[in-house]
């Protein structure tokens, strides 16, 4: 073993070394059990693809095995060309054949308290009957399916069936609104939707189906709404188009043979928020997400065939998409599921489920570990977590104080944390430590993954200096990245290849220190992270100006200690409209039906005017500053009226 002594640059934290070396006994163990033999693999990848790769993406099944690695035409790429292979049955019908087939491929908890378990077998019964149901349903190969789904299982059984199928599912979180569900489903062209009669959040019920209703008035284009029966509670259906599951799906219907698909075939459209109004649909195809998927599930979470993996996010994420269902189903990994709130009934939910289910592995967000911190440790304190070996982190950057609560009180300090960097857009994780070989600086997402050659540069595209701030992008294509936005080529290009000609733009800022570790501080577009989720500032701005009394708005964020970021909306009214605190409340609601409950302004203001340059664009950038600092300092010279800054700094300082 190779112990990382010359790691020269860690910030120590709360007065202790910040370098965590991987613990001797994780490290005998694992799949990769040095830093030499991470170095080596990584040095290949880079160097030698048609190896590396020739040889990993034995890792999936193939009907047809692949002829030609890479086509790349920037900003188009096509990874092995000539394989074809399907992804449902790389998740389920291979794995049926040797003893794995009785395993545990789901275990399941809803919030109200039971517990379900599908085998491999009994999972794969039952994507055969539900891809024979949309079949029926008339989905075939490309045909675009939005899911609709609490956590249950049937989520990821929606899932397989329509990849079983080759019909490109859209998952929709079921926090979002009607108008969200309606934006998303009319943008893909969907003439099937899967949705329940709700699911359970904090002891109530989530009202899917009222929601999938009033998303669909007007629009005609949803010829069948299947309706899984979740709570039992009477539900409004639409005679013609909408059904009950349970009452269409056969018995006998177990048998569904498995169409093996090209590479390149669309497995699916998640939507994401990006710099303008409207959330994009990111299009993955298959063997190069599959392929993703499986090798960084296998590798940087180390999975072993008796690990219970739990990755908390929900499946209408792309980690949800990537480590609940296709990452750890595609190597024959137990997955946990659970349906609710992490504080229902009490603050100790997960660590109860942990030690009941004997969960070995917890995929979670520095959101949630933040608000445990707020808990207290005395929930955690009690509970028997020795089962646990590996912790994970996503969605954020996590804060070093965070990082060593989670190490200390949930890993009981035996646990590596495998802090993980990636975007809906990259598929699968992109740089993140290997648990075995890896040593980690809390805070630092570390090096990157097999395959993945990113960069740190400025403006222009050159070089950054060692150790300076800068953009983080990727210098070349790797298997799970996007293939587009559904229906918008141009944007593709625009957002992703132009910003810096010739590579990726991640949207992120980020260093690399002398270890080559990379740490990133977070976007440097107008997107935010809150709780982990990404919210693009033109999207709640949209959401606000079309409330009849708002004339402009604009939304910056604003450091917040449990959140990461919260939202801070600047607001102009129209002529004769008076600011008040009913409106205030008013607004929130508003935006909450436009988009969803995640998308919350923590506080909303009233201006009589916003600050613009003379070409007429909201100058973001002050109001960041006036925010944060409660002053501007910064350069106002391309302001249109600089007058306006003194009159918001004092209208801010004026609780209205
Ligand atoms: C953005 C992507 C796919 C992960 C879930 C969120 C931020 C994500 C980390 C991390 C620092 C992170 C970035 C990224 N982010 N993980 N480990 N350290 N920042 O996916 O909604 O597409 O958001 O989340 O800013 O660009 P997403």
């Amino acid at each position: 073993m190779t112990a990382d002594t010359h790691l020269s640059e860690a910030p120590s934290v709360n007065g202790k070394e910040g370098i965590f070396p991987p613990p001797r006994t994780f490290s005998s163990h694992a799949h990769i059990g040095n830093v030499d033999e991470y170095r080596r693999l990584y040095r290949e990848s880079i160097e030698s693809p048609e190896t590396f790769w020739g040889r990993m993406s034995a890792e999936l099944d193939w009907a047809d095995p692949w002829k030609e690695l890479l086509a790349w035409e920037l900003p188009d790429a096509r990874w092995f060309l000539g394989g074809k292979l399907n992804a449902s049955y790389n998740c389920l019908d291979r794995h049926l054949m040797g003893p794995r087939r009785n395993k545990a491929a789901i275990v399941w908890e809803g919030e109200p308290g039971e517990v379900r378990t599908l085998t491999y077998q009994q999972l794969h019964w039952e994507v055969c009957r539900w891809a024979n149901l949309l079949a029926r349903n008339g989905v075939a190969a490309g045909d675009r399916v939005v899911i609709y789904l609490p956590m249950i299982p049937e989520a990821a059984i929606a899932m397989l069936a329509c990849a079983r199928l080759g019909a490109p599912h859209s998952v929709v979180f079921g926090g979002f609104s009607s108008k969200a569900l309606r934006d998303r489903l009319v943008d893909c062209g969907a003439r099937i939707l899967i949705t329940a009669d709700g699911g359970y959040r904090r002891g109530k019920i989530i009202p899917l189906k009222e929601r999938v209703n009033e998303a669909l008035e007007g629009v005609s284009q949803i010829e069948r709404v299947l309706v899984v029966r979740r709570t039992g509670k009477p539900v409004p259906m639409q005679a013609e188009r909408d059904r009950w599951i349970e009452e269409e799906i056969q018995e006998d219907d177990a048998g569904c043979k498995v169409t093996p698909f090209e590479s390149e075939h669309p497995l699916f459209i998640l939507y994401t928020s990006g710099t303008t109004g409207r959330p994009k649909g990111i299009l993955h195809t298959t063997a190069g997400y599959l392929l993703g998927c499986a090798l960084t599930t296998k590798y940087l979470f180390d999975i072993k065939e008796e690990d219970l993996f739990w990755c908390t996010a929900d499946v209408g994420w792309v980690t949800g998409h990537s480590y609940v269902v296709y990452g750890p189903l595609a190597i024959g990994a137990s997955v946990f599921l659970y349906e609710g709130a992490p504080d229902f009934p009490r603050p100790d939910r997960f660590w109860r489920m942990i030690e009941r289910h004997r969960i070995t592995i917890l995929y979670t967000a520095p959101t949630a570990i933040r608000a445990f911190m707020r808990f207290g440790e005395e929930w955690v304190e009690p509970r028997d977590l020795s089962s646990l070996r590996l912790l994970g982190s996503v969605g954020e950057p996590i804060n070093p104080e965070a990082w060593l609560w989670y190490h200390e009180k949930v890993g009981r300090g035996r646990c590596p944390i495998v802090d993980t960097w990636w975007q809906t857009e990259t598929g699968s994780a992109m740089i993140a430590p290997l648990p075995g070989a890896t040593a980690c600086k809390p805070g630092s997402a570390s090096l990157p993954f097999f395959g993945v050659d990113p960069a740190i540069v400025d403006d222009q595209g050159a070089p950054a200096l060692p150790g300076r701030q800068g953009k983080l992008v990727i210098r070349r294509p790797w298997p799970s990245m996007l293939r587009g936005i559904y229906g918008d080529p141009e944007g593709f290009r625009k957002t992703y290849w132009s910003q810096i000609p010739g590579v990726y733009f991640t949207g992120d800022g980020a260093r690399q220190d002398k270890d080559g570790y990379f740490w990133i501080t977070g976007r440097i577009d107008d997107v935010l992270n809150v709780s982990g989720h990404r919210i693009g500032t033109a999207e709640v701005e949209s959401a606000l100006v079309s409330h009849p009394k708002v004339a402009e708005a604009a939304v910056v964020g604003e450091p917040d200690p449990e959140k990461g970021e919260a939202l801070v909306a600047f607001v102009t009214l129209r002529q004769g409209e008076a600011a008040s605190e009913s409106l205030k409340d008013d607004l929130r609601l508003h935006v909450e039906k436009q988009i969803g409950s995640i998308v919350r302004p923590k506080e909303i203001l009233f201006a009589s005017s916003l600050p613009k340059t003379r070409s007429g664009k909201i100058m973001r950038r002050l109001l960041k500053e006036l925010v944060r600092n409660g002053q501007i300092e910064g350069d106002t010279t391309t302001l249109e009226d600089p007058s306006t800054i003194a009159a918001l700094a004092k209208e801010v300082g004026q609780p209205t």
